[in-house]
């Protein structure tokens, strides 16, 4: 039953985590008779949810915050909550900042949303949940059906957390330790998910390679035994995950991609840098040679696979010959496509306090020249789809307009297209492709 008094409006910043977190406050908030709205301006309770990666993404979230001292100005009884990574990194510093805030709970505490909402209606004042405990679990709670933006994809959080402490990284301080799932858990939210018509499902974890490994005593199964059983569940069509750390690539999980149908070829894989010297100051614990064998491996099991990546540019040395081993690399990959970011410190992590960090400019510049090429090496990717007939799965009605749908292949690229009547979200159909545009590609329904 919603409660006409109670409104709620989450903004949510960062990564699938992130997205999924939002879903679960949403789920909660809907219990305790909220009513959800996408607009601010309705809401009695406002929650950004933040993130903390880079720089900016931080900057966002803050400014957002720094928005709504003034709506608290003309509605003294708004509640506002800081959730995510920022929420995390700077606790109770947050309030001390912005006197509106009432609210900071980190990941973690997520769960206890409604009732820190109902001690603080009850005593007043601000509070902070950031604990982080050794012994956290996620707790167990099966997803609404109905929350999501596209009904017929949901995410799985497998694992939260991460052990691997890249040198630039600030999520092992925001998302703790790895911390896995049990798997009778997992398999419940999938089969539940499955049953109320979710076709396609992507398993979360900051570092899904690592899967049960924090749990060996519990017998927990590894990453690639626990893909297929939830590739045995009636009813999930395509099933993916992300993200993986390539050190920890085994041979299992690439033979996954050769056995299991539903299994989408496809596979994130950052990089981070084409140079070994940088590799190592980030504390990749890889080297490109390796790097490269993997990625051979990969193609060796399943030759069509897409391969994205993610690369900063201009870590704290990064000299011109590092520069060029990733533009190296970029030719010798030539991935669908990549996600490049220029350097930036965070709080706590090794990196910020290195010497000899780049030039603002020649970041810029670095990041500009590595763009540019990988464009181009994508939109030739897209070229030799031209004439191929592909499977698509419908997400719906495209953005271009009258008679036009939208979809994606299992190599995650967006096709739009035309023809066929009224499609259903989640179908799966056959598209010749016919146009390659710059972000997507163009069909017509067989
Ligand atoms: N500066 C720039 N990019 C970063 N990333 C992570 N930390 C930083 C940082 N301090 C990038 C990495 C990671 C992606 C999610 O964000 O490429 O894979
Ligand atoms: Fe941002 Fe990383 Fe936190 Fe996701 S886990 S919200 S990307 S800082």
């Amino acid at each position: 039953m919603t409660n006409p008094e109670k409104i709620a409006c989450i903004e949510t910043f960062g990564c699938q985590m992130n997205e999924r977190d939002t879903e679960i406050m949403a789920q909660l908030l809907t219990r305790a008779g909220y009513e959800m709205t996408n607009e601010p301006d309705r809401a009695d309770l406002v929650v950004v949810n933040t993130c903390s990666i880079r720089g900016k993404a931080e900057q966002k979230a803050m400014s957002l915050l720094g928005r709504l001292k003034h709506s608290k100005r003309t509605k003294p009884g708004l509640i506002v909550a800081v959730t995510g990574c920022v929420a995390q990194q700077e606790g109770g510093k947050i309030q001390e900042r912005m006197n509106h805030v009432d609210l900071v709970i980190g990941p973690q505490a997520i769960y206890r949303l409604p009732e820190l909402l109902d001690s603080l209606q009850k005593n007043g004042g601000k509070m902070t949940a950031i604990d982080q405990a050794a012994s956290f679990t996620i707790p167990s709670l099966l997803p609404d059906p109905g929350n999501s933006a596209l009904p017929h994809k949901r995410f799985v959080t497998i694992m939260q957390g991460c052990n691997n402490f890249c040198t630039y990284c600030v999520v092992p301080y925001t998302r703790g330790r790895e911390v896995s799932r049990p798997p009778a858990d997992i398999i419940a939210e999938v089969k539940h998910l499955a049953a109320n018509n979710v076709r396609e499902i992507t398993l979360l974890g900051q570092n899904v390679n690592s899967y049960g490994l924090d749990r060996k005593d519990r017998d927990y199964p590894d990453f690639p035994t626990l893909l297929r059983k939830v590739a045995e569940i009636a009813g999930v069509a395509r099933l993916r995950f992300t993200t993986s750390n390539p050190k920890d690539l085994s041979e299992e999980l690439m033979k996954c991609f050769a056995e299991l149908d539903n299994l989408c070829p496809h596979f994130h894989l950052p990089v981070q840098s084409g140079s070994d010297v940088i590799l190592k100051k980030m504390n990749r614990k890889y080297t490109i040679g390796q790097y490269l064998e993997k990625i051979a491996g990969l193609r060796r099991y399943c030759p069509d696979i897409a391969i994205t990546t993610d690369i900063i540019v201009g870590f704290p040395g990064e000299s011109a010959e590092d520069f060029a081993a990733t533009m190296v690399l970029l030719e010798k990959v030539r991935y669908h496509g990549a996600y490049s970011f220029k350097y930036s410190d965070r709080p706590h992590t090794v990196s910020a306090g290195f010497a000899d960090k780049v030039l603002e400019e020649v970041k810029s510049e670095r990041l500009r020249i590595l763009q540019a090429r990988q464009q181009e090496i994508t939109t030739e990717r897209y070229r030799a789809c031209l004439g191929h007939v592909m499977e698509i799965m419908v997400e719906g009605e495209s953005r271009n307009g009258e008679g036009q749908w939208s979809g994606r292949t299992g190599s995650n690229h967006i096709v739009n297209f035309s023809g066929g009547e009224t499609l259903q979200p989640g179908q799966i159909l056959e598209v010749r492709i016919d146009e390659a545009c710059q972000h997507s590609l163009r069909g017509n329904l067989i």
